[in-house]
């Protein structure tokens, strides 16, 4: 800055002339009309009306002038100041303008759009009936009890008295996981699952065992080479048919509705001595439709009962087999196939829809948890 210039020259103020002014604000009105966005404006409003701008440092020198040029240039001057900021501000106005307008085209959301949608999954019903079985059977105090698919031969069948030469072992209904001569096979029932508990287990012993089992049956809709059993084995001192009946009876009922009750036949399996058959009452005519041509029922095919499964008395050899002491203890057991459940409970006409992996057969069941 200048010191005082009390014998005013014009020359040394040059900077402070008609001109030079104008000069200054000419090009401070250039720089704002091509300040193309906020940023660039920012910029200009710092060089041609910051502290360090020409016009800025004119008016600092204004006050070097003597009194008789302060009041004209000090006019000159302020007015360029006051027209460059008015150009600036008008500017700034403008292009604020137009980065609302822009935000608000660029970031218009139609809310009357539908919703993004994420495809929900769904637990499968198979899941969800095995878990609703064992949650029935924990409420009555039993274990949960599991067993390898692979199985020992002997397991899946000499222990529960299947004899050496029984059609069910043959290759056209067992897979042998290498040759029949391997002694392993891929469990045909979850039936071993209760020579597994009575060796581990300390008595008495009361388990239910949901699994995978594995036949060599073609693919249809009524048959599939891998499927789902449920078994069930209490062995205790004193058991009777009767608490048999009333654990399936009590079964039933949390699975089919209150009043559902079950009916055994005789029947014959290797393993029980004596065996049934383990019919449920339909639950949908509760037998209404047995000669009753008016009114047929489809769940039942009009006969008022469904066949659920096997069940019976722990036969004494098995316990023997697994060195229980059969006089002094009894079993009973029962087994019945998840997949025939789903689809007479549940209406599914198809087992391929079972196990063909399309998410909107398992929603179909709902969200069930
Ligand atoms: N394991 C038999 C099957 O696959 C079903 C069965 C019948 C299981 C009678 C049992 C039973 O526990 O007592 O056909």
């Amino acid at each position: 800055m200048s010191g005082p210039n009390t014998a005013f020259d014009p020359k040394q103020v040059a900077e402070l002339g008609a001109a030079a002014v104008a000069n200054m604000v000419t090009s401070a009105l250039a720089a704002v009309a091509a300040a193309t966005d906020l940023g660039l404006l920012k910029d200009v409003r710092l060089a041609h009306a910051g502290d360090r701008s020409p016009l800025a440092l004119a008016n600092r020198d204004i006050g070097a002038l003597p009194p008789a040029a302060k009041a004209e240039v000090g006019k000159r001057v302020g007015a360029a100041r006051a027209t460059v900021k008015a150009a600036i501000d008008a500017r700034q106005v403008e292009l604020e303008r137009a980065r609302d307008e822009f935000a608000l085209a660029e970031e218009f959301i139609d809310v009357t759009l539908p919703a993004g949608r994420n495809p929900l999954g769904a637990r499968h019903p198979l899941t969800t009936v095995m878990e609703r079985i064992c949650d029935v059977f924990i409420a009555m105090g039993y274990d949960i009890a599991e067993g390898p698919e692979a199985e020992a031969e002997w397991v899946n069948f000499d222990a529960l008295n299947v004899p050496p030469d029984h059609p069910a072992r043959t290759m056209q209904d067992t897979f042998y996981v290498t040759s029949p001569e391997s002694g392993v096979v891929l469990r045909t029932q979850t039936s071993p699952i209760q020579i597994r508990a009575m060796l581990e287990r300390s008595l008495p012993i009361y388990v239910v065992a949901p699994g995978r089992v594995y036949r060599t049956d073609a693919l249809d809709a009524t048959h599939t080479p891998v499927f789902h059993q449920v078994e069930g084995l209490a062995v205790d001192e004193g058991l009777t048919m009767g608490d048999l009946r009333g654990t399936l009876d009590h079964f039933a009922q949390e699975m089919f509705g209150p009043g559902i009750v079950t009916r055994l036949r005789p029947s014959y399996f290797p393993f029980t001595e004596p065996s049934a058959e383990l019919d449920v009452q339909c639950f949908v005519c509760r037998g209404a439709s047995i000669d009753n041509p008016n009114a047929p029922c489809r769940t039942c095919v009009s006969e008022g009962w469904i066949e659920w499964g096997g069940c019976g008395m722990v036969n004494p050899r098995v316990l023997q087999s697994v060195g229980i002491d059969a006089s002094k203890y009894r079993g009973f057991a029962f087994g019945m196939g998840i997949e025939r459940t789903l689809m007479f409970r549940n209406g599914v006409t198809d087992m391929r829809d079972m196990v063909e992996g399309d998410v909107r057969f398992s929603l179909a069941f709902g969200l069930e948890s």
